[in-house]
C-alpha cells in the first residue's frame, strides 16, 4: 500500500515504544534512528525505518516532507492543564512579590475563587474562543494532545459549561482532548462553612449529570491541607469511578495529607504535583501502577520545591510531565519550558523527559494505545524540531524550537 505522506531525511528520530507507561530504566530507553523516514496513510503511521522509504510505499500521489536532517519526535502530550477559564490573575503578581503565599491568596477569596467569578461570567462561546486560542498556542509549541480540566465553575451550570467547551474543542479541532471534571478544586463561597454540603452537591447533583452527558473521561480532586482532605477525595473519586470515570488526584502539592494512599486504593491513573511525597507515597504509587505526573513549571512559578523525580524513577514509577497551564500557579502553556525544567530542576535525562511528555503522558490520559510514540499502527502525530537531537532540544530554552507539527497525518503548523 502506498503512503499518502512520507517524512524523509529525518536526522534523528527519537521515540519511546509501546502502549503502556514505562518507569525505571525503561523510561530512559528510546528507539533512535538516523537518516530515517516515516510513512503515513490515512492519518496513521504505516512504516518507520532508516534510509529511503521502499518503492512500494511511494506512488505518484505520495507527498514528501523533507525534514532536512531535523530531530523528529512524537507530538507532545500535555497531560495536566486547566485550559478553560475566564480572566487572568496578573493582579496577584504584586502580592506574590510581597511574599503573600498561594494558599493565603486563596483564603482571602482570591486565587482559584476569583477565576471562578470570571469563568461564571463568560458565556460558552466566549469561553470556547479563549480556550481555542490557548489550544492553538499550545499546538504551535508542539503539543498535539492534551488533558483539560474544569474546576473554575464549581456550580453545576458552569462546570458543565467548561466540560462542554472541552468536548466542542475535541470535536471541532484535530487535537485529542481528555476531559476531566475537577469540581473539587475549591469550596465555593456559597458553601463556605459547609464543605460537607459541597461534597454532597458534587456527589448527588453534579457527578450524575457529568456522567449522564458523557462529559468527562476523568475526575480529579485538589487534595490539600485547607482544601479537600484524603477522605473527601476518597468519597468523590469512588463515586466518579462507579460512574465510569478514571481517577486523578492533585496530591502532595504543598503538604502530604494522604493523597497517594487514595491514589493507591482507587488505582488512580495519575497522581499529580507530588512535590511533598515521601518514600512511602512513592511505594504506594508503584503498587497501584499510578503514573506520577510532575509539574515543574508550577514549582518554578510558586518558587517552591521540585518533585524528587529521581526517587520516582529509581523506584520504577513512570513519570509524566505536564504544563499545569492555569491562571494562578502556572500561566504557561509551552510544554518545552516544562521539558527544560524536567532536565535542569528534576534532574531527568533528555530521554527520560521525552518519554515523560509523550508515552507516559499519553498513558496518563488513557490514550497510549494510539498516541505517544512513533510506531506502526499509531496515529501520525509528529513534531519536526528545529534542533539536531534531544540534548539540543532540552538545552535550548526560552524560544520555540518547533519547525513543523503534524497531527493525524496533516501538517497543522
Ligand atoms: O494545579 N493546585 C490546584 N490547582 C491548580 C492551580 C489553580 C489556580 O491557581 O487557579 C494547580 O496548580
Ligand atoms: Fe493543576
Amino acid at each position: 500500500m502506498a503512503a499518502d505522506i512520507v517524512v524523509k531525511n529525518i536526522g534523528y528520530l527519537a521515540t519511546a515504544q509501546g502502549t503502556q507507561a514505562v518507569g525505571g530504566e525503561k523510561q530512559n530507553e528510546l528507539l533512535t534512528l538516523h537518516n530515517a523516514f516515516i510513512a503515513i496513510l490515512d492519518g496513521d503511521i504505516i512504516e518507520v525505518g532508516e534510509g529511503e522509504a521502499r518503492e512500494e510505499l511511494l506512488d505518484e500521489y505520495t507527498a514528501e516532507i523533507d525534514a532536512e536532517g531535523r530531530l523528529v519526535t512524537a507530538g507532545l502530550v500535555d497531560c495536566h492543564t486547566h485550559l478553560t477559564f475566564g480572566g487572568w490573575r496578573e493582579n496577584e503578581l504584586k502580592k506574590k512579590l510581597l511574599g503573600v503565599s498561594y494558599m493565603d491568596i486563596l483564603k482571602e477569596g482570591g486565587g482559584i475563587l476569583s477565576t471562578v467569578t470570571e469563568t461564571r461570567r463568560m458565556d460558552e462561546q466566549e469561553l470556547y474562543l479563549r480556550a481555542e486560542g490557548f489550544l492553538n498556542e499550545m499546538v504551535a509549541h508542539g503539543t498535539t494532545s492534551l488533558e483539560a480540566k474544569s474546576g473554575y465553575g464549581l456550580d453545576l451550570e458552569t462546570e458543565l459549561k467548561q466540560l462542554r467547551v472541552n468536548r466542542m474543542l475535541a470535536e471541532q479541532t484535530e487535537i485529542d482532548i481528555a476531559s476531566t471534571y475537577l469540581g473539587a478544586h475549591a469550596v465555593p463561597l456559597s458553601f463556605l462553612s459547609d464543605k460537607a454540603g459541597y461534597i454532597r452537591y458534587i456527589i448527588d447533583v453534579v457527578l450524575p449529570q457529568v456522567a449522564e452527558q458523557g462529559l468527562a473521561d476523568f475526575c480529579d480532586v485538589f487534595c490539600e491541607q485547607g482544601v479537600f482532605d484524603a477522605e473527601d477525595a476518597r468519597r468523590i473519586l469512588s463515586e466518579a469511578k462507579r460512574l465510569g470515570m478514571g481517577a486523578k488526584i492533585h496530591s502532595d502539592e504543598i503538604f502530604d495529607i494522604g493523597g497517594t494512599a487514595v491514589a493507591e486504593e482507587l488505582l488512580a491513573v495519575s497522581a499529580d504535583h507530588l512535590t511533598a511525597t515521601t518514600e512511602e507515597g512513592i511505594m504506594r504509587l508503584k503498587h497501584s501502577g499510578t503514573i506520577a505526573t510532575l509539574l515543574p513549571c508550577t514549582s518554578f512559578y510558586l518558587d517552591k520545591a521540585y518533585a524528587k523525580a529521581r526517587d520516582f524513577i529509581k523506584n520504577g514509577v513512570p513519570v509524566a510531565i505536564g504544563s499545569d497551564f492555569n491562571p494562578g500557579s502556572s500561566p504557561n502553556l509551552n510544554l518545552q519550558l516544562a521539558m527544560n525544567l524536567g532536565c535542569l530542576r528534576l534532574k531527568m535525562t533528555p530521554y527520560e523527559v521525552l518519554t515523560a511528555v509523550t508515552l507516559n503522558a499519553a498513558a496518563a490520559i488513557g490514550m497510549a494505545d494510539r498516541i505517544g510514540t512513533i510506531e506502526r499502527g499509531k496515529q501520525a502525530d509528529l513534531v519536526l524540531w528545529d534542533v539536531q537531537n534531544p540534548n539540543e532540544l532540552m538545552y535550548r530554552y526560552g524560544t520555540n524550537r518547533v519547525d513543523t507539527v503534524i497531527k493525524k497525518g496533516k501538517v497543522i503548523v
